[in-house]
């Protein structure tokens, strides 16, 4: 890879660029991430489907308005107080989970984001995130919720939207992860301000 942008606006304009593997050759648009860039809590989710190709923003499908529903919950949105990104910037065709050398020619793409947004928290949403980030041998429906520190970052992982939308029992499951978060965010966070719409 070039040398890698200092700001994010460089950053953003080299990964629309890039080619580094051949999900370039297929996707409408790179989904390079959302949200506020000096975030203390980053949100990493797997790679972007069909409407998130379509429109160039990670979790605008009907898994993102649920991830959004809970975010608010906690008052957390992309437009206030957090960051989201994908572990892979392009679509995998037909949905399929990213193979591992698209992770790889992808990942300097998440390290840049981290380095410049040097978060306190990062959540994995569901396994491909959690088993990259965390632990390969990560098992989400035993271990999601718990918190870790590495390399100074704590790290957790819940459920990804898509599989509570595929199993809505496990809502408050991953309900609670968020309630943990919110907790975490009130003990190691400095500026993130909670925010919830229909406060004035
Ligand atoms: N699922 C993901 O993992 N990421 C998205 O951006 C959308 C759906």
């Amino acid at each position: 890879m070039e040398k890698l942008a200092k700001t994010w606006e460089e950053l953003e304009q080299q990964c629309k660029n890039c080619r580094r593997c051949s999900l370039a050759d297929t996707r409408k648009n790179v989904v390079f991430g959302v949200g506020v860039t000096d975030a203390e809590v980053l949100f990493i989710g797997e790679g972007p489907g069909a409407n998130e190709d379509e429109q160039g923003e990670p979790f605008v499908g009907r898994a993102g308005k649920l991830l959004d529903t809970m975010l608010a919950a906690v008052g957390l949105s992309r437009r206030h107080n957090i960051y989201i990104a994908n572990m892979v910037k392009c679509r995998p065709p037909q949905n399929r989970d990213p193979l591992p050398e698209e992770q790889e020619a992808c990942i300097d793409w998440l390290r840049a984001q981290v380095s410049l947004l040097r978060p306190k928290i990062i959540v994995c949403l569901g396994r491909v995130a959690a088993c990259r980030l965390i632990d390969p041998d990560f098992k989400v429906t035993r271990q999601h919720g718990q918190f870790l520190e590495k390399n100074g970052t704590l790290m957790m992982a819940t459920l990804h939207p898509a599989a509570l939308l595929r199993n809505p029992n496990q809502k408050p499951e991953a309900f609670a992860d968020f309630l943990a978060l919110r907790d975490k965010i009130g003990v190691v966070c400095d500026h993130t301000a909670l925010h919830f719409e229909d406060e004035v």
